[in-house]
């Protein structure tokens, strides 16, 4: 009898992934895993060093000196970079305008696919990011592909920041960056994202974080 679960959740920017899952994995006591958060920190590791994202060479030859890890601070998980929390700058405007680079190389993704999967080997996992359900994870159990439309995903980004008191980005500028980095993203060569075939859209334009969570749980729970 198979006695671990794993549930999928790719979609663009601001969908509400980690959101949902981060609810989800509560509710069904499983580990959330944000592979976003990986690849931001990877890229916080290459700007800290002073290389430059287009450095190909420079990052294939440091990128088995970052060490990445995931630690709980008082009850939230946070991305370690070398030791350090980098929770907070892995979510800098610098970082979220380098990341669609460096993600789009293909031996950081082997890379980081490789520790994902190893993540998701001995345990119950909810996984997030762009090619879970199509290349991490193409076995997982239930997969999700959120959609919501630009304009509602850069103004919960501009609601988030204000909410943070932080105002250094319009909501025209962050909807530009959304943009950029959804076309980026999707149109790359290696693991683009993309709604997997037997993944189940969810327009999380139309729900609030509880009817989406709800909504989710009981499409698990009915086919589980
Ligand atoms: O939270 P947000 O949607 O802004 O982004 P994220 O999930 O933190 O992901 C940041 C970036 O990492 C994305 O724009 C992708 O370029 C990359 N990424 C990826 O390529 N594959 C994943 N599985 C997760 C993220
Ligand atoms: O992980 P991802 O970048 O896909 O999105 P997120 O950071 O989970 O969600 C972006 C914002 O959308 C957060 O502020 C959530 O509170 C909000 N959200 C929402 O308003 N309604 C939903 N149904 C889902 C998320």
């Amino acid at each position: 009898m198979k006695m671990t679960i794993t549930i999928a959740i790719d979609g663009p920017a601001a969908s509400g992934k980690s959101t949902i899952a981060k609810q989800i994995a509560k509710k069904l006591n499983i580990t959330y895993i944000d592979t976003g958060a990986m690849y931001r920190g990877v890229t916080l590791a290459i700007l800290k060093r002073g290389i430059e994202v287009d450095n190909v060479q420079e990052i294939r030859n440091i990128l088995n000196n970052i060490e990445l890890d995931f630690n709980f601070v008082n009850g939230v998980q946070h991305l370690f970079l070398d030791g350090q929390d980098a929770e907070e700058e892995i979510r800098s405007i610098e970082v979220s305008q380098n990341v669609s680079a460096v993600s789009a190389l293909d031996f950081v993704r082997e890379k980081l696919v490789d520790l994902q999967r190893k993540m998701a080997e001995k345990q119950s996992v909810v996984m997030d990011g762009r090619d879970i359900g199509t290349v991490v994870l193409p076995k997982a159990d239930f997969k999700f592909f959120f959609i919501a439309s630009p304009e509602i995903r850069a103004q919960r980004r501009y609601d988030e920041n204000i909410a943070r008191g932080i105002n250094t980005q319009t909501f025209e500028e962050l909807k530009q960056d959304i943009i950029r980095r959804d076309e980026y993203d999707s149109t790359r060569e290696h693991s683009p994202l993309k709604q997997a075939d037997d993944a189940i859209a969810v327009d999380t334009g139309l729900l609030s974080i509880e009817e989406n969570v709800e909504y989710v749980l009981s499409l698990i729970q009915k086919t589980n």
